[in-house]
């Protein structure tokens, strides 16, 4: 019998005081999707942005559906996209990106033009429409390799390890620059790897893959001892919507780590998956400490600060990969055509 425990997720009853028409960009990809449906329930007027290149149509279509909520498409490297999207919201949400962290190297202006290029345009579009709140989905990996576990967010200015979290910093000092030279109020947000319902790239995503297209044989980028921390995506959304509704001083710049304290190495989350899916296969591992250039053998990120504002997390990192594997297998379409077609590397994580 599979275990999982009721969604402790109601539609928030809290109304959104502080945001009444918000513009996410990247609104129809995992994250960015989620937080458009926790946003809408809190009586916001939400604008999505997005050219659909990993976003789904499936994930927006009941919002969109409901009044009062509007998709544009298009790309946020155009500013006339941009800027009929930021028009009119008192937020705008900043979660597009380029999320693939291990392909970087092979492609090396992609991460500064769709992460950082990409986030000086948001906030050019923003500063000539006098919209001045901005939250940037920023990432745990501009850690690099820390020497400081639980790593907090004052940790020692890191070395990057890829170009991805360099893209993403950078986006940090923008906004950042922002706030100083513009009186912008930012909110930056660095995520562990987030799990859950519409997830669509990461190494459960590419174990359950791989496991789909031969349930024998599970490769395995590393040696599997390196340890992660991951996050369920609603509590990832309840953790935004507190730091940027609950801290005390809304000027400037703040910034919060946002994961779990609890960590896995992959090899234990191999035996969540393959335990929940009946299956034993065998396990090969690519071997060494990091899985590719730019892994991080250990992720742990302190949160403090935003549990000191309320928040928790509702799910263990147990729960977030069941909840996982149980959504892939109600939704094929989210899953099926990379399954079928990619030749998904081992353990080809995104973020
Ligand atoms: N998922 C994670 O584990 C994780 C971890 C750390 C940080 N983040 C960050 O959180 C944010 C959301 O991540 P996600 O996992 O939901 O990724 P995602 O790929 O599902 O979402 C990104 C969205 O942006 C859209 N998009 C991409 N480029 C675009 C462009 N040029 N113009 C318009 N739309 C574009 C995509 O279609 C997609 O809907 C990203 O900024 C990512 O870097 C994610």
């Amino acid at each position: 019998m599979r275990w999982l425990p009721a969604s402790p997720y109601e539609p928030d009853a809290e109304r959104s005081e502080s945001v009444r028409r918000a513009c996410i960009t990247g609104g129809a990809g995992f994250i960015g999707s989620t937080l458009a449906d926790r946003l809408s329930a809190r009586g916001v007027e939400v604008v999505i942005l997005d050219n659909f290149s990993t976003g789904r149509r499936e994930f927006v279509a009941e919002l969109l559906a409901q009044g009062g909520n509007t998709l544009v498409e298009g790309d946020v490297l155009d500013e006339r996209v941009l800027a009929r999207a930021v028009a009119g919201c008192d937020c705008v949400f900043h979660l597009q990106a380029n999320a693939d962290v291990r392909h970087g190297l092979e492609a090396p202006r992609r991460d500064l033009e769709q992460n950082t290029i990409a986030t000086s345009n948001v906030l050019e579009a923003m500063r000539a429409a006098g919209v001045t709140k901005i939250v940037f989905a920023s990432t745990g990996s501009v850690y690099g390799e820390p020497a400081v576990f639980p790593t907090p967010e004052d940790a020692p200015f890191p070395v990057q390890t890829s170009l991805y979290a360099a893209s993403k910093l950078a986006g940090e000092g923008l906004v950042s620059a922002y706030a100083t030279g513009y009186g912008f109020s930012g909110l930056i947000c660095r995520f562990v790897s987030i799990l859950g319902e519409r997830y669509t790239h990461g190494h459960v995503f590419d174990f359950y893959c791989q496991l789909k297209r031969d349930p024998t044989v599970l490769h395995v980028l590393g040696d599997g001892r390196q340890e992660k921390s991951y996050l369920y995506v609603q509590d990832c959304v309840s953790a935004i919507l507190a730091a940027l509704e609950r801290h005390e001083d809304d000027s400037g710049v703040h910034i919060y780590n946002l994961g779990s304290e609890e960590t896995v190495f992959v090899d234990q989350s191999i035996a969540i998956i393959t335990g929940h899916l009946g299956l034993a296969p065998a396990i090969v591992h690519g071997g060494g400490r990091r899985g590719w250039i730019g892994d991080s053998p250990l992720i742990q990120l302190d949160t403090t600060r935003i549990r000191a504002l309320g928040w928790e997390p509702q799910l263990s990192i147990r729960e977030s990969i069941l909840r996982t594997l149980d959504w892939f297998e109600a939704n094929d379409y989210a899953w099926s055509a990379a399954g079928a077609t990619r030749t998904v590397a081992a353990g080809e994580y995104r973020s």
